[in-house]
C-alpha cells in the first residue's frame, strides 16, 4: 500500500496492525501500529526514513512497485531505532551508494545496529539540502526522544517530517488526524507522550518554542507512528506544550497488587474516603498485575496523586507493583502527591519499601502511609478511610 499525501508527497510505510507490544514488551499497542516512510519526489527523490526490520523485504519490494530504486538520491533517517532504520540493510544492499542523512549520533546507532559503513552526510540544525524547487531544512530534535533524534522540514509543501514525537502507536487505513475517532487518536497520543516522553518535557518545551520563533508555516505533521496531522496539525503542538508543562487532570489514581484481596479492600477504602471529602475528583483503582501497565503509566501521568498498595511477601513487595513502581521512578514524573498502603501476615515491609521508592521517583509523600495485619478489620479500613479524606481535602 502506498498512497499520495499530495503532489510531491507520497507515503510508503508499513501498517502493523497485528502489533500489540512495541518496545519488547515495554509498550502495549492495543491498537497496532505504523512505521511511516516518505518519498518526497521534486528534481531530486528523498526518501525519508524506513520501516521495521521484520517488514524489509515487503517493504522494498513495495518501494520497487513505485520507484526505480537507483532514482533515489538521497535518504534521511531521522532516528536510528530499528523500527525507522530496520529496512536499510534490504535497501543498501540495492543501492550501497546512496547517501544517508543523519545526525552524529545517528551514524553511531546506525554502524552500532547494523555494522555498515555506508555514505553517511552528518547534518546539524539549519543544515539544507536542496532538492529543486524546495529545500529539506534539518532540526536536531535531541532527546526527543533519543540523542540522535531530528526532524526535517519540506520548504514549499510546509511539511514537518517529525519522526516519532507527535507521533501515536494507531493502525488505520484513514491516515489523517480528520478522518480518524477522535477519542481513540487522542487516547494513543497521551499514552505516547506519558509513556516515551514524559521524562524529556523540558526538552520538549524548548524544542516547541524554538520551531515556533523559526515562524515557517507549517501544513502538516507527517509522523513516523500513526497518523499524518493534516487538520489543524499545530492542535498537537499546542497539546505538548500542555503535557510537557507538569499536566495533570482532577484525578487520583490508586494502585496496588494484592493476594487475599486485603491490600484491595484498604484501596477501596482509601477511594470511598477521597470521595466523602472531595466527590468530584476522578478515582481510578488499578489491580498492576491485571490491568495493562502503559495504561497505569498514563492514568498515573493524568493524576495529581498516586496511592499504591501491595501486600508484604518475602520482607519485600509484589513483583507486579515492584516492576510499576521502577517504571514510574524512569519516567520522573513532577508535581504529584503519594502514599503508601498494605497487608502483612508477618514482617510488614511493604508499606516502608514502597514510601521509599516513591520518595526516590520524586513524588512528594504527604503521609507515612497505612499498614494493616491481615484481612483488615474495622479499625484498619477507618485509617484506610482516613488517608482518603485527607487526600481528598488536600487535592482540592
Ligand atoms: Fe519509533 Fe524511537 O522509534
Amino acid at each position: 500500500m502506498s498512497f499520495k499525501i499530495n503532489d510531491s508527497v507520497k507515503w510508503v510505510g508499513k501498517i502493523d496492525w497485528e502489533l500489540r507490544t512495541f518496545h519488547g514488551e515495554e509498550y502495549s499497542t492495543h491498537r497496532g501500529s505504523s512505521y511511516n516512510s516518505y518519498l518526497v519526489q521534486d528534481e531530486k527523490t528523498v526518501l525519508i526514513d524506513t520501516v521495521w526490520t521484520p517488514f524489509a523485504k515487503e517493504y522494498v519490494a513495495n518501494l520497487k512497485k513505485e520507484i526505480d530504486l537507483h532514482k533515489i538520491d538521497y535518504i534521511i533517517i531521522n532516528h536510528a531505532e530499528p523500527d525507522h532504520s530496520g529496512a536499510l540493510p534490504e535497501l543498501m544492499r540495492e543501492i550501497p551508494n546512496t547517501p544517508i542523512y543523519c545526525t552524529a549520533n545517528a551514524v553511531k546507532s546506525i554502524k552500532g545496529h547494523y555494522h555498515q559503513d555506508w555514505n553517511f552526510v552528518v547534518v546539524k540544525t539549519g543544515d539544507k539540502l536542496n532538492i529543486g524547487s524546495k529545500d529539506i531544512v534539518f532540526i536536531e530534535a535531541r532527546m526527543l526522544h533519543w540523542p540522535d533524534s531530528m526532524f526535517s522540514y519540506l520548504t514549499g509543501d510546509s511539511i514537518l517530517f517529525s519522526n516519532d514525537a507527535f507521533g501515536q502507536h494507531y493502525a488505520s487505513e484513514l491516515m489523517f488526524n480528520d478522518l480518524v475517532d477522535q477519542t481513540e487518536l487522542y487516547q494513543e497520543a497521551i499514552k505516547y507522550y506519558a509513556n516515551i516522553l514524559t521524562p524529556f518535557s523540558k526538552l520538549v518545551e524548548k524544542k516547541i518554542e524554538e520551531v515556533v520563533a523559526m515562524n515557517v508555516p507549517v501544513s502538516m505533521i507527517c509522523t513516523s507512528h500513526g497518523i499524518i496531522w493534516r487538520e489543524n496539525p499545530l492542535q498537537i503542538v499546542t497539546k505538548y506544550m500542555e503535557w510537557a508543562k507538569d499536566y495533570q487532570e482532577n484525578q487520583v489514581t490508586i494502585i496496588y497488587d494484592t493476594m487475599w484481596d486485603a491490600t484491595k479492600k484498604m484501596g477501596e477504602a482509601i477511594a470511598a474516603g477521597i470521595k466523602s471529602t472531595n466527590p468530584n475528583i476522578a478515582i481510578k483503582l488499578y489491580n498492576t498485575a491485571k490491568a495493562d501497565k502503559n495504561d497505569i503509566i498514563t492514568e498515573v501521568y493524568k493524576s495529581k496523586a498516586v496511592l499504591v498498595g501491595s501486600s508484604t511477601i518475602n520482607k519485600g513487595i509484589l513483583h507486579s507493583v515492584a516492576g510499576m513502581l521502577e517504571q514510574i521512578k524512569g519516567l520522573g514524573f513532577k508535581n504529584k502527591k503519594a502514599a503508601a498502603f498494605g497487608s502483612y501476615g508477618w514482617s510488614g515491609e511493604s508499606v516502608q519499601i514502597i514510601t521509599e521508592e516513591l520518595k526516590k521517583a520524586g513524588f512528594e509523600v504527604i503521609d507515612n502511609g497505612v499498614k494493616a495485619l491481615w484481612n483488615p478489620d474495622q479499625e484498619s479500613l477507618d485509617k484506610c478511610y482516613e488517608l482518603g479524606k485527607q487526600f481528598g481535602i488536600t487535592l482540592k
